[in-house]
C-alpha cells in the first residue's frame, strides 16, 4: 500500500466572474455571476514510502491545491485519497502527527514570540518525548545554522532565517511525510544550499518522504529522484528526471575538437540539414534532435570531412527543459519516432 494514493482526485473552485472597474463592481454585486474552476482535475497519484517528489508546474497549475489536500486543509470536491492510512480532511489531527509542512508564502512560527518558543509550542501540541525533542532540535540547531535567531521573536529574523526556522519546526516531530509549498523561494544560494543538505539528510537517514513543489530546479536536482508535472489541473507526466530528460530534451550537442581549423564547414551543414553548427578555432559544435538524427550519424557526417581528434556530447539542458514547463511550453506531443539507439563515444 503506498503512503500516498489519489484516485481521481478532484477540487473545483467557485470563483467571482466580474468585469473590471467600478461598473463591474456594481454589476457583480447585484447580479453575481460565477464559474467553475476545476483547480485539481481527476489526478491520479500513488508515492511510496521513501520517495522523494517534485511537484512542478506552471503559476495555477493546482501545486499548492493539491498539497492543500494532502494536508487535510482543503476538502477535494470528488475522488479519494487516502495517505498513511487515513483520509486527511476526515482526521485531520491525526494526519497532522504524521506530516510537516513549509509553505514557503507563509510561516508557522508565532509571530511576536521567539523563535525557540515557537518550537516549545509545537513539542507540547505534538506531545512529542523530551529526549526525542531535545535531541532534534540540537541537531536541526546544529545543521540549520539557528543558534544566532533562536531568541529573537519571529517577525524580527530575516526570510532565511525564517525559513530554516520553518523547516526545523516542521520535523521536530519526526513526520513521515514532508510536504514543501516553494521551500527556497526569495533565498540567496547559500541558504538554499543549507535547506537543500538538511533534507537530503532526512530523506537518506529517516527515509522521511518528501513532496516538493518548487521553481528552482537546484532543489529538484538535489533532493528528488521522481517528477511528476501537473498543468491545468492534469498531471501530464509522471516518472523520474532522466526519463523527463529522454521524453522532452530532443537537443543534444556534440563538441568536437579538430586536428585544425576546417576551411569550410558548408558541406558539413550540407550532409546535416536542420542542426546548427558552430565553429570556433579548433573547434567544432553540432546541436541536433535527437529524434531525427543518431549521435553516431553526426560523428560519422563531421569525420568525413574534418580530423577529428576527440569530442564529448552534453547532456540535455534540464534548465531549459524545466523553464519550457513552468512557461507553459512544454510540448506534450510524445516524440513519433522512436530514440534512435545511443553510441558510445
Ligand atoms: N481558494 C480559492 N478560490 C478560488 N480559486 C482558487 C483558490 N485557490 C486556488 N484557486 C485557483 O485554482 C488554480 C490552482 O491554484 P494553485 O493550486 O494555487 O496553483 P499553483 O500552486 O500551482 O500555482 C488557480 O487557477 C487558482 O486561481
Ligand atoms: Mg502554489
Amino acid at each position: 500500500m503506498p503512503l500516498i494514493e489519489a484516485r481521481g482526485l478532484t477540487k473545483k473552485f467557485r470563483q467571482a466572474v466580474k468585469e473590471p472597474g467600478l461598473v463591474g463592481s456594481l454589476k457583480h454585486f447585484f447580479t453575481r455571476q460565477y464559474k467553475d474552476k476545476l483547480a485539481v482535475d481527476h489526478i491520479d497519484l500513488s508515492v511510496e514510502a521513501g520517495e522523494s517528489v517534485a511537484y512542478l508546474g506552471p503559476n495555477g497549475a493546482g501545486k499548492s491545491t493539491t498539497i492543500k489536500m494532502l494536508t487535510g486543509i482543503l476538502v477535494p470536491t470528488s475522488g479519494s485519497l487516502v495517505v498513511d492510512g487515513l483520509v486527511p480532511y476526515e482526521r485531520r489531527q491525526q494526519n497532522a502527527r504524521k506530516i510537516g509542512v513549509v509553505f514557503g508564502q507563509r510561516t508557522q512560527l508565532w509571530w511576536d514570540i521567539p523563535v525557540v518558543e515557537s518550537f516549545n509550542l509545537a513539542r507540547d501540541m505534538y506531545e512529542i518525548p523530551p529526549r526525542r525533542y531535545k535531541e532534534n532540535l540540537g541537531q536541526f540547531t546544529e545543521m540549520l545554522g539557528l543558534a544566532e535567531f533562536m531568541n529573537i521573536p519571529a517577525g524580527k529574523i530575516s526570510l532565511g532565517q525564517r525559513m530554516r526556522a520553518d523547516l526545523c519546526m516542521a520535523l521536530l516531530h519526526d513526520p513521515k511525510l514532508l510536504y514543501l509549498d516553494e521551500p527556497t523561494i526569495g533565498l540567496d544560494i547559500a541558504v538554499k544550499d543549507r535547506i537543500r543538505k538538511f533534507i537530503r539528510s532526512r530523506v537518506e537517514e529517516r527515509g522521511t518522504t518528501v513532496m516538493l513543489t518548487t521553481h528552482d530546479l537546484g532543489d529538484i536536482e538535489d533532493i528528488c529522484k521522481r517528477i511528476v508535472i501537473i498543468d491545468n489541473g492534469k498531471i501530464i507526466h509522471d516518472g523520474d528526471l532522466a526519463k523527463l530528460k529522454d521524453t522532452y530534451a530532443r537537443d543534444r550537442v556534440i563538441h568536437f575538437q579538430l586536428a585544425r581549423p576546417p576551411e569550410s564547414i558548408e558541406p558539413i551543414c550540407a550532409e546535416l540539414p536542420a542542426c546548427e553548427l558552430a565553429t570556433d578555432g579548433l573547434r567544432l559544435s553540432v546541436r541536433f534532435d535527437r529524434f531525427v538524427f543518431a549521435a553516431g550519424e553526426i560523428a560519422a557526417a563531421v569525420m568525413s570531412h574534418v580530423e577529428v581528434v576527440d569530442f564529448r556530447i552534453d547532456e540535455p539542458e534540464v534548465e531549459a527543459l524545466i523553464r519550457k514547463v513552468y512557461l507553459g511550453q512544454l510540448s506534450l506531443d510524445s516524440p513519433s519516432q522512436p530514440a534512435p539507439a545511443v553510441v558510445e563515444a
